[in-house]
């Protein structure tokens, strides 16, 4: 047994997206969404990453027009629409407090922009959201996970065009409404830094639409600017319809190493760091950094804004900082000369340290705790780890079982460092693991890539029962559970 510094009430629990996990993309009402257009591309290389998320105008008609023949997995989830009684049956069982889930806009306003609500898709969240007050389990939930409506990319610019911010703001204040003696936790946007990395999934951008690279950066950064209006009329109004409610930022958390002590290579790791900062500094200091504004001067880019814009960014900054925590990155001067790893994240240069998953995602538990105390150092505002978990091609041995040790490894090393950043103070509010049932996977659409205590029983070209089976880790992650993370053994 460890000496445990996880405070009473920790929320220990796991997170999943509406767009990964539900299916039944076309049912209820609801709309087509941006996750819809996806197709499933497992064999994308390394340094071809951006690849895995790319989607033009064409695969937009194709998608539209698609009768039954692509494989569009996370239209098929693991059908958590229909089974999420028994999922949340079994979250129980392993003692969650927590559950994060994201609300598909698309079950709310199928288009986007109409002017009333699909009733049918606010009664199905509130048979969650009941179940899961029922079962003693809070929901957190996030507003927008990947999953904006495809008519405001289609008939709109996506979130360049700023009547989307009404619109979100909308479906904000009718989820609030809806569920307020329901809901305390509330995310906004998910790694809303994701903006650059695949833009359309992130703000409906559609980078062909532009005729040069920086009318396309530009159009990003408005859509990004939008993105934080919003975000902070929804802090306002979540407050407004519940003021026990805390609302929360989410970013990714991107630990940048340099290779060497070179004092180019601190400056490269310095710059990329402050990059990664820039979406919670917005969000949690209310401001744009001086090096941003400097940035759009020397690039001539112009970001429209309204003049009540940057007061309001400034009034509702949020309660707490959420992050999603998978890897660490190193950069370097001479980077063309240098092996490169993947992840969901970015491109980096491999660290000769660290080991790698299936999936070339290099791990990292001690980035998590260097993470931990330089936000906290910075921020000073609870912190909530939102996402991690280690992707895997778990297999089925022959007595039946599913002996995912290193998923277990994988989880402890993780704790184990989140302990000592506690140890040293850092205010933790909760930690829910990504993918704890088995989910499609958001960049390659796979259903092979596995991050669950929870087996499905289906297959990448969505073969199976669909069937649910306890994996070693989930009575290893109920132990730590319920031992308030003192017995990791
Ligand atoms: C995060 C996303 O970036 O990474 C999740 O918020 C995603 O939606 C997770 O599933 C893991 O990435 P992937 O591509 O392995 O599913």
């Amino acid at each position: 047994m460890t000496k445990s510094y996880f405070p009473e009430g920790f929320l220990w629990g796991g997170a999943i997206a509406a767009n990964q996990a539900e299916g039944a993309w076309d049912v209820d009402g609801k709309g087509m969404s941006v996750a819809d257009v996806a197709l499933y591309k497992p064999d994308v290389s390394v340094e071809d990453y951006k690849k895995q998320w790319h989607v033009d105008e064409q695969a937009i008609a194709e998608a539209i027009a698609e009768k039954g023949t692509g494989n569009y997995a996370k239209r098929r989830g693991i059908d958590f629409y229909h089974r999420y009684k028994e999922d949340i049956a079994l979250f129980k069982e392993m003692g969650f407090k927590v559950l994060r889930v994201s609300i598909a806009w698309t079950r709310i306003f199928p288009r986007g922009d109409e002017a009333k609500p699909n009733q049918a898709g606010l009664a199905y969240y509130r048979d969650i959201l009941t179940e899961l007050k029922e079962n003693g389990i809070e929901p957190l939930v996030t507003l927008s996970h990947y999953e904006m409506p495809l008519d405001l990319v289609t008939e709109y610019q996506g979130w360049v065009s700023r009547e989307v911010v009404d619109f979100f703001v909308k479906f904000c204040k009718v989820v609030f409404a809806e569920y307020k003696d329901l809901v305390t936790y509330w995310l906004t946007f998910n790694e809303i830094d994701s903006v650059f990395r695949h833009p359309f999934t992130t703000v409906g951008v559609v980078e062909e639409r532009y005729e040069t690279k920086q009318a396309a950066e530009a159009a990003i950064y408005q859509a990004l600017h939008h993105q934080f209006v919003a975000s902070a009329l929804a802090t306002k109004y979540g407050r407004l319809s519940n003021p026990q409610a805390k609302i929360g930022a989410m970013v990714t958390k991107l630990m940048t190493y340099p290779e060497d002590c070179h004092p180019e290579n601190i400056a490269l790791a310095e710059k990329a760091n402050r990059e990664n900062h820039l979406y919670s500094d917005v969000q949690v200091w209310g401001e744009y950094p001086k090096w941003l504004l400097r940035e759009w001067q020397e690039k001539d880019i112009e970001v429209a804004m309204e003049n009540w814009d940057l007061a309001t960014i400034k009034e509702y900054t949020v309660d707490f900082l959420s992050f999603s925590y998978y890897m660490s990155l190193v950069v370097s001067k001479d980077a063309e000369q240098r092996e490169k790893v993947s992840g969901n994240i970015a491109t980096g240069v491999k660290n000769p340290y660290l080991p790698m998953t299936e999936w070339g995602w290099q791990i990292d538990p001690v980035g998590l705790r260097i993470s931990l105390l330089s936000l906290y150092d910075r921020y000073r505002i609870p912190l909530f780890i939102v996402e991690n978990g280690v992707g895997a091609a778990d297999e089925i041995d022959g007595n039946g079982e599913i002996n995912d040790q290193y998923r277990i490894d994988y989880f402890k090393a993780h704790f184990e460092q989140i302990n000592l950043a506690l140890k040293e103070g850092v205010e933790l509010m909760g930690y829910t693991s990504w993918g704890c049932i088995d989910i499609v996977s958001a960049s390659t659409s796979q259903m092979s890539k596995r991050y669950g205590f929870i087996y499905v029983d289906a297959d990448d070209e969505g073969n199976g029962t669909y069937d649910r089976k306890k994996k070693r880790s989930f009575d290893w992650y109920k132990k730590v559970i319920a031992s308030n993370g003192s017995d990791l053994a």
